[in-house]
């Protein structure tokens, strides 16, 4: 079992300890760099060092904006423990999201926790597949990197809505045998969904070991759908609402293979032939209405407002 210990200093100074896995983190984290990636997709590289030195692949963070701010989570795009730095990347869709977007280099983020979450399985599977839609395409960065430094064959697939949505294209490229392009609406590569073009070359012959997605559900679980057929060990790194990160509050509850998981602590990367997409698709939404409310009101007050 493990074993938490949280100190809570004062409002903006915590340290939290996970006692088996040995996770540390504690305060004080300046923007180092903030840059727009896409129309509202910002990439940012925030001083963390002790969370820099013990990340791995597959795991995130959970991030407090300001006092008033709500918990939520982000992967770790990348890390660079001589310089004490973590990037992520993020899509901003609603109150928290928008208000870290307004913080600029010098700023400092309120609380940082991490690295969370299971470290990714990279093995030598041959020919591996990696799938990332919109900000998930950021996501998948340090998963093609590992899969490539394993030995693997890598063939990416990236998707967006649109053409000027498709982030970190040069960085995967660099890191793959093989880069395929989607647009939903045709502007950039295939016409259509991700899922497609793994269909695609499924039909043409193409054979897979393993294939990894992370992006939005419906992509995950289209992508699911089309390897089922052909029992390709799938793994989907899930993004359900998280509010502690470390498995205390249940928020984050998942049913994969008929048993309920905390996607914090027991993913947040599953086998998804397993996942019942359908219930987590249903939990995603539990609180749009006070989601969107929040955002008018944020947005009536003006970003800066708080
Ligand atoms: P809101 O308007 O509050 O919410 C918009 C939608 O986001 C909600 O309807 C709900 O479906 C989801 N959401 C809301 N609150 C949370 C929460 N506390 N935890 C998770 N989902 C929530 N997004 C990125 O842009 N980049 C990432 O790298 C990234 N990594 C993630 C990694 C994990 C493990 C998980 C679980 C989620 C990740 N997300 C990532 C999603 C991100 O956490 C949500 O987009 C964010 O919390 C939305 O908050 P908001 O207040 O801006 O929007
Ligand atoms: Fe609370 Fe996972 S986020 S149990
Ligand atoms: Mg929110």
């Amino acid at each position: 079992m493990d074993t938490f210990i949280i100190l809570l200093l004062n409002s903006n100074f915590f340290i939290c300890m996970d006692w088996m896995k040995g996770t540390f983190m504690m305060g004080e984290f300046k923007i180092l760099e903030m840059e727009t990636l896409a129309p509202e997709i910002k990439r940012l590289v925030v001083s963390a060092p002790l969370i820099a030195e013990r990340a791995q692949v597959g795991q995130f963070i959970i991030v407090r904006v300001d006092e008033k701010g709500e918990r939520f989570p982000l992967t770790l795009v990348d890390w660079n423990p001589a310089e004490g730095s973590i990037t992520l990347v993020f899509l901003e869709v609603g109150v928290s999201t928008k208000k870290l977007g307004t913080l600029k280099v010098g700023d400092q983020i309120l609380d940082l926790v991490g690295p969370l979450g299971n470290p990714a399985e990279i093995e030598r599977y041959g020919e591996a597949v990696v799938i990332g839609g919109g900000v998930g395409i950021a996501a998948m960065y340090p998963r093609v990197k590992a899969l490539k430094k394993a030995g693997n064959q890598v063939t990416s697939i990236i998707g967006a809505k649109t053409s000027n949505l498709l982030i970190y294209e040069r960085e995967i490229k660099g890191w793959s045998d093989e880069l395929h392009v989607s647009t939903d609406d045709g502007s950039r590569g295939f016409k259509g969904f991700t899922s497609n073009v793994l269909g695609e070359l499924l039909n043409r012959g193409r054979r897979f070991n393993f294939v990894f997605a992370v992006g939005p559900v419906l992509m995950m679980r289209a992508v699911t759908e089309v390897t089922r057929p052909y029992g390709i060990r799938t793994v989907a790194s899930l993004n359900p609402i998280m509010v502690d990160g470390t498995g205390m509050c249940g928020a984050c509850r998942v049913t994969v293979g008929g048993k309920t998981k905390f996607t914090c602590v027991d993913g947040p990367e599953f086998d998804a032939h397993l996942v019942d997409f359908a219930e987590l698709i249903a939990r995603l939404r539990t609180y749009i209405g006070e989601e969107q409310q929040a955002l008018r009101i944020l947005e009536a007050k003006g970003l800066g407002g708080g």
